[in-house]
């Protein structure tokens, strides 16, 4: 019966609402490695064994939203809010360069010191300092008038989750003033302006439903994003959801796998909150199908401080170590880091 709507997804990269939530709902270590297996092959079509990575640059923690689920919410009065000058993101982007990076991914709350002038300076000037590297932002929600301006200073990529495809799911996990109709705005402007999109969504955010996780799976795939960022929700000590639990490695990597056989050529990273709730959790987002990983280069003395949940790893590493660190455990399962962009494979 499953295997059935296995054999269909892989056929015809999709399914009915109704048949993903049954894959959800039904799943069985025999389904989730049967699609581990497709997901391995396709990906192996595509891109062999290279595993692509993304410098992160957490360039601010001060944020005026009030997510629900996230460690740097505004209403966070135990957060430490810090903000990276221009000069020291050059600097992680140096050292990343030297390193071997040719993407770097600027990430920060909606930090309003960040305005398109002072941000088109700094985009600017990587793209003079490395022609050869892609430029992902990851800066929340703007206006189309913002994206226009950043797109043409050079940004070649955004990741903006759209963290639920389910409006009223969206409204549990964020505040009155934020709208799921904008979140959806921003992901169209951003397509439209020519930039390669990244959107994504929370596994096991609270009380989230297989019928909601459906819905997800159905916006992928008419959306066709470039890259599509999921990851386990972890709670976060000082936000309304302490006392939720994390979601599974198991499920995440299930739906790693599904979003493989929607969209083969997309770009799915194995993010670090599944290296945090499994000490091997990338590895297992990679065998599922996963082929990103994002090593940080935040300076060490800002990264305790950017702390979406609780326990994030790769907080004391230097740069170095931390792409080392990821270099050996993808080796180990026999992928290999490469020094490349990692732009999505087109014609698709
Ligand atoms: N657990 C897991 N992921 C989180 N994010 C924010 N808070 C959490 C949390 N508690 C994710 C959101 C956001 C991305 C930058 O981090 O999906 O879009
Ligand atoms: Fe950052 Fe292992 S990947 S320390």
């Amino acid at each position: 019966m499953i295997d059935t709507l296995v054999d269909k997804l892989w056929a015809q990269h999709g399914l009915e609402e109704a048949e993903y939530a049954r894959l959800i709902e039904q799943r069985t270590d025999e389904s989730a490695a049967l699609l581990a297996q497709r997901a391995d092959a396709v990906r192996r079509k595509i891109y062999g064994n290279a595993v692509f990575v993304r410098g992160l640059i957490e360039i601010s923690n001060i944020c005026k939203n009030d997510c629900l689920y996230c460690g740097i919410r505004r209403s966070n009065a135990n957060c430490s809010r810090y903000r990276l000058t221009p000069e020291s993101i050059l600097d992680c982007a140096d050292e990343g360069y030297a390193l071997g990076f040719r993407t770097f991914v600027l990430q920060g709350g909606e930090d309003a010191w960040f305005t398109d002038e002072r941000l088109c300076a700094l985009i600017g000037e990587l793209k003079t300092r490395h022609p050869d590297c892609a430029v992902t932002l990851s800066l929340g929600e703007r206006s189309h008038a913002s994206y226009a301006a950043l797109r043409a200073t050079g940004a070649d990529r955004y990741l903006l989750r759209h963290e639920t495809a389910d409006r009223a799911h969206y409204e549990t996990l964020h505040p009155a003033e934020m709208s799921y109709d904008n979140r959806m705005r921003c992901l169209r402007d951003l397509r439209e302006l020519g930039y390669q999109v990244g959107c994504g969504f929370m596994v096991g955010s609270p009380r989230q439903t297989a019928a909601e996780l459906a819905k997800d799976l159905k916006f992928i795939e008419s959306f066709r994003p470039d890259m599509c960022g999921i990851g386990p929700f972890v709670p976060h000590r000082d936000t309304p959801f302490r006392g939720e639990s994390a979601g599974t490695v198991e499920l995440t990597c299930f739906l790693l796998s599904v979003i493989r056989l929607i969209h083969p050529p997309v770009l799915l990273p194995a993010t670090t909150a599944l290296g945090t709730i499994d000490p091997r959790g990338r590895e297992k987002g990679i065998l599922a199908g996963a082929n990103v990983v994002m090593p940080n280069l935040s300076p060490v003395n800002v990264r305790k401080k950017y702390e979406l949940y609780d326990n994030k790893i790769c907080t004391g590493e230097e740069s170095a170590q931390c792409k080392d660190c990821l270099n050996d455990r993808m080796r180990g399962i026999g992928y290999e880091i490469v020094t490349d962009r990692g732009d999505i494979r087109k014609p698709y």
